[in-house]
């Protein structure tokens, strides 16, 4: 099995080192356009080999695509982070065009390839790289619901005092601070409903913090956030390297689905060897499915922005 994570920034080389530790393939480029930053972030986690004990061979390359070739996974993170007061979708101009430029060169190298979306503002990256490759949707997945959901299960533990890990709670809809959908109404600690054992100001503030966690952090370390998105894509990496049929939120092509189409849109999806495999209905109620409905406005005229670039 050979993966590929294109940029090897702090989210890149984060999600190449949870992929490496856990083994999830033999071989992994990590590829950056600046000289030299992706041979020596990979030469340094190569270094931790022997005191891991993992046996995953890391290849860095600046630019050069065909050392990518034959990739299995194809993890895109690169692009410019978000700086404190940024959103992600002020992102737009400057990462449409890299991200373009990196799936075509990809797909150059790896047709077979099932390519992981991470670069902001992530649900029009996923739809422009649909587009750009016209590949079979089941191949494109944006990761953002994956890492938000993660975050909800944080903010939910928190509250409750219990492991984040007895948890089942999805965040639906766009990955922006005002388009993401926290589900509390669904979400469960080990089957019962969590809404039980909280307040109304608490699942409030939950949902609130939920939306504004990567804007938290950003305010807080001064650039975006990379230990829970780099665990995010290495964990979609897992579920399809290894055939897991997981469920995650992630972002994908819908086509009617959620009451939506043409659009790449957080639902809850199964990931295995084929990419994104089976869509799950979570019954949305009246105002829930109003509130993905207004997240898909908001995504839709981001993605209009993409024709005026
Ligand atoms: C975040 O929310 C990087 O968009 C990512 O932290």
């Amino acid at each position: 099995m050979k993966v590929t994570v294109v940029g090897a920034g702090a989210v890149g080389a984060t999600c190449a080192d949870n992929i490496a530790r856990k083994e999830l393939c033999t071989e992994l480029v990590l590829l950056d356009i600046k000289e030299g930053l992706a041979e020596g972030k990979a030469q340094d986690m190569m270094q931790t080999a022997a005191l891991l004990g993992f046996d995953t061979k890391i290849v860095g390359s600046t630019n050069d695509y065909s050392k990518t070739a034959g990739s299995d996974v194809v993890v895109i993170t690169s692009g410019i982070p978000r700086k404190p007061g940024m959103t992600r979708e002020e992102l737009i101009g400057t990462n449409a065009g890299i991200v373009k430029g990196v799936a075509e060169n990809i797909l150059k190298f790896s047709p077979d390839a099932i390519i992981i979306v991470i670069s902001n503002p992530m649900d029009t990256m996923t739809y422009l790289a649909l587009q750009a490759t016209g590949l079979p949707k089941h191949r494109i997945i944006g990761m953002g619901g994956t890492l938000d959901s993660s975050r909800f299960k944080y903010q939910l533990s928190q509250h409750l005092g219990c492991s984040p890990a007895d948890l089942n709670a999805v965040v639906v809809g766009g990955h922006g601070d005002t388009t993401m959908i926290p589900l509390i109404r669904l979400a469960t600690w080990n089957s019962i409903p969590v809404t039980q054992f909280l307040s109304a100001e608490q699942q409030t503030q939950i949902v609130n913090d939920t939306m504004v966690g990567g804007a938290t952090l950003t305010k807080l370390i001064g650039t975006s956030a990379w230990y829970a998105p780099g665990a995010a894509g290495a964990a979609l990496v897992e579920s399809i390297v290894r055939d897991q049929k997981k469920l995650f939120t992630c972002c994908v092509s819908l086509e009617g689905e959620f009451g939506q189409s043409d659009i790449c849109l957080g639902v809850p999806v199964t990931i295995g060897r084929k990419g994104w495999e089976k869509i799950l209905d979570c019954q949305l109620n009246e105002s829930e499915q109003a509130a993905f409905n207004k997240s898909a406005d908001a995504v839709r005229s981001m993605n209009d922005v993409l024709k005026t670039l």
